[in-house]
Formats: structure tokens, C-alpha cells, sequence
């Protein structure tokens, strides 16, 4: 009989499989960087990290019609701690087909009913806000990922006739609007955190948004420790722009959330930087920056890779690597800090070259003292 070789119980651990879909356009440049940052904090604190890349994008879907194959979502539950995502969209696909299918396809059908987006100012000069600075904008937007008008619900009746009509279902469910308040209460609680502000369009939408009101008016009371609000959505974007220092934990449907979003990257910089986390607690995340494919930068070594890369900090840090996820986020703010970025943000460097100088920094910083 062979014996077997000791199985160290640290080794899994330090273990951690990651399924890369870069997708289309600025994807693969700003998931690229990602990936090199990630590669080069492992290789400082000794943890280890697995790669493999899927080609889900427009390019493999003109080139063979394939999408997001019917077995992928459990496989990568089974295969993989997380999953990597870059953006999706491209002109060549009008209807935006297949990234319906892989994105929201990834979102519903493994369930990631939280979109997670938190809005930081990491440096006072890029907030378009006069007189605010790093204290004053610390928000997270909360948005339902799996519900709202996103399910693809609804038809068109005669098609290019005059009266073609279309119709979109926004559906709410009592479930789905009570687990993503509760993400947003236990989130606050977590964090220690004591403001949550709750939005909708239940003036407008009565049935659907006047779900969430009452989901929202049972819960507070069982939350009492956080002090819980309701703005209507209109108000809050009105509101984030005049106080931001109002807001700390948002939580929206799903629609609102994403247009909310790009408001919140908007007042700490711009979407080059913004970050987000699709999760079920429990399961498998996928991490994404907040912007898409972004079709004019493509290819040119333009694209602020920040936004991915913070995306890969939240994902470590779900993995209970909060030493490398806080190295992330310090060198991202050391690059700025010293101009080292891409135009979007003021500087002058390509994409890889601030890919470079975050390695480089991480190398020369090492893991911040707890
Ligand atoms: P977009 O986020 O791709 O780009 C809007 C603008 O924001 C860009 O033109 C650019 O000025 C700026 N921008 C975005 N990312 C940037 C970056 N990393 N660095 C510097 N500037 C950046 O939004 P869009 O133009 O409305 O959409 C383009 C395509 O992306 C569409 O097909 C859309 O459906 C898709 N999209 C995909 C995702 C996703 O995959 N999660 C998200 C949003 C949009
Ligand atoms: C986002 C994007 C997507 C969304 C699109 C591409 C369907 O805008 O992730 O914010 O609306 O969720
Ligand atoms: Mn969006």
C-alpha cells in the first residue's frame, strides 16, 4: 500500500480558483490588469490564486453562436470560488443578445440577487462637488440583481406595423424584496453602519414599488438599531447630488440601482473606477466593474483598468483576504494621489502603464500592517 502524502489542512485555504470572462471591448484590457495585480499581491503574501479564462463574448458568438452554454452556471458553482467578469457589448450586436444571455444569464440563473456598488471618494480633487471631500462621499448602493424589469418578461405586438406596441413586465416579488432589504439592513449592521435609505417609485408604480414599501415598513421595526428612511428615487438623485453625507447603505430595484449607480461613480470619479460585487451569500460572486464595454476606448490602452481592479479587491476580500484587498485599494489611491492614471481621471498613462506602476507599487509597499 502507497501511503499518502500529508494533506496540509492550511493549503486549501490559500487556494483560490477564479473563472475570467474579460468579454468585449475594454474588457480584456482592464481584466487583464486585474488579473496582473491580483498575480502580484498573491505572490507578496504567499496565498495562491488559479486562473482560466472563458471566451463568452460578441466575438465567439458571430463566430459560432454561442453564448453562455446551458451547463456553464453550474459548472462554475462546482469548478471555481469566483468569477472575474470584464464588460459586454458590442456594435456588431445591436440587440445586445448575447450579453443578455451571459450576464444577466450569470445573475439569474445562479441567483446573485444582490448587486453590490460602493461609491468612495478615494481623492478629494475628483469629485465634481465643490467643497467636498474624502469623508463626504462613502456610500454603497444596494440594487436588487434579479427582479425589476430586467426578467425579459413582455413581447412586442405587431411588429414594424404603426401600432407595434412593446411591453415590459417589472415584476417584484414579496421574497425578493425582503432578502435584498435584509442584505441591505444586516450589510449596515456589519460594517457599523446606521443609515439606510430605501428608494422606489411607488408614487408611479403602485403595485410593483408599493410591494417594497410595505416589505420595507415591516422590516425597519425589526431593524431598529439603523436608522432607516425612504426617499423616492427622483428625490435621492436630487439629494446625493446636493448632501451626499446623507448616505450610507441604498437600497434600490434593480433599475433604479443601475441608473443610481452611475450617478454614485459619476460624484467619486467617474466609471473608470467604480467597482461592484454580484452575490448571494454563500455562493459564488461574480465581480465586475460598474461600466461596460465602453466601444470608443477599445483597443487604444486608454481604459482606466481601476474599476476592475477594485472589483478583484472586493473579491478577495469575500474570500477573507482583507491584508491584500486593503494593498489594492492603498496603491489604487497611492496612483492617484501621484497622477499616475489614464485620461479619464486626469493623467497620462495607458492602460498597462498603470497596471504597472500598482505592481510595481505593491512590490515596493508590501501588505499594509493590520
Ligand atoms: P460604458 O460604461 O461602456 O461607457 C460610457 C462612457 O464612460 C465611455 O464612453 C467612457 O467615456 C466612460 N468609461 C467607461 N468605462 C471607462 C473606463 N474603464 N475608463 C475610462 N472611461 C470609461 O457605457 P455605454 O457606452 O452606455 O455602453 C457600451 C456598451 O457596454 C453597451 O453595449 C452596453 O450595453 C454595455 N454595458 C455593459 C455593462 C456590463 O457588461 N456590465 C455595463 C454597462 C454597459
Ligand atoms: C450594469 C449594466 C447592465 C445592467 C446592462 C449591460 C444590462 O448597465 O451592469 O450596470 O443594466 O445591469
Ligand atoms: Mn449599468
Amino acid at each position: 500500500m502507497v501511503a499518502s502524502a500529508p494533506v496540509d489542512p492550511t493549503a486549501r485555504a490559500d487556494l483560490r480558483r477564479i473563472a475570467v470572462i474579460p468579454g468585449d471591448g475594454i474588457g480584456p484590457e482592464v481584466i487583464a490588469v486585474a488579473v496582473r495585480v491580483l498575480e502580484t499581491v498573491t505572490q507578496i503574501s504567499g496565498r495562491r490564486l488559479e486562473f482560466e479564462t472563458f471566451d463568452w463574448s460578441a466575438d465567439r458568438y458571430l463566430r459560432d453562436g454561442t453564448t453562455l452554454p446551458a451547463d456553464a452556471p453550474a459548472r462554475l458553482a462546482r469548478e471555481f470560488d469566483a468569477i472575474l467578469f470584464g464588460a459586454l457589448g458590442d456594435p456588431r450586436v445591436p440587440d445586445n443578445r448575447h450579453a443578455a444571455d451571459i450576464l444577466l444569464g450569470l445573475r439569474f440563473r445562479l441567483d446573485l440577487y444582490v448587486n453590490l456598488r460602493p461609491c468612495q471618494l478615494l481623492d478629494a480633487r475628483l469629485t465634481p462637488l465643490r467643497e467636498r471631500g474624502e469623508q463626504d462621499l462613502r456610500f454603497v448602493i444596494v440594487r436588487e440583481n434579479t427582479e425589476g424589469p430586467y426578467v425579459g418578461l413582455g413581447g412586442v405586438f405587431r411588429p414594424a406595423m404603426p401600432e407595434e406596441l412593446g411591453l415590459e413586465v417589472d415584476i417584484s416579488t414579496a421574497r425578493g424584496v425582503e432578502r435584498i432589504l435584509r442584505f441591505g439592513f444586516e450589510y449596515a449592521r456589519r460594517h457599523g453602519l446606521n443609515r439606510l435609505c430605501m428608494t422606489d417609485k411607488s408614487n408611479a408604480m403602485p403595485h410593483a414599488h408599493g410591494l417594497w414599501q410595505r416589505v420595507f415598513q415591516r422590516l425597519r421595526s425589526e431593524y431598529s438599531d439603523i436608522e432607516a428612511r425612504h426617499l423616492y428615487v427622483d428625490t435621492l438623485a436630487a439629494e446625493l447630488i446636493r448632501d451626499p453625507r446623507q448616505f450610507q447603505v441604498i437600497v434600490a430595484p434593480n433599475l433604479l440601482g443601475d441608473i443610481l449607480s452611475d450617478l454614485g461613480a459619476q460624484l467619486v470619479g467617474g466609471l473608470g473606477l467604480a467597482p461592484s460585487a454580484n452575490l448571494h451569500p454563500g455562493r459564488i460572486g461574480l465581480y465586475e466593474p460598474v461600466h461596460g464595454s465602453a466601444p470608443p476606448l477599445a483597443g487604444r490602452n486608454i481604459a482606466n483598468p481601476m474599476g476592475a481592479v477594485l472589483s478583484s479587491a472586493l473579491m478577495i476580500e469575500d474570500f477573507g483576504w482583507q491584508p491584500e484587498a486593503r494593498a489594492i485599494r492603498a496603491v489604487v489611491q497611492a496612483a492617484i494621489r501621484a497622477g499616475q492614471t489614464t485620461p479619464d481621471l486626469g493623467g497620462s498613462s495607458g492602460t498597462r502603464q498603470v497596471g504597472d506602476w500598482l505592481c510595481n507599487e505593491l512590490l515596493r509597499q508590501g501588505l499594509p500592517e493590520d
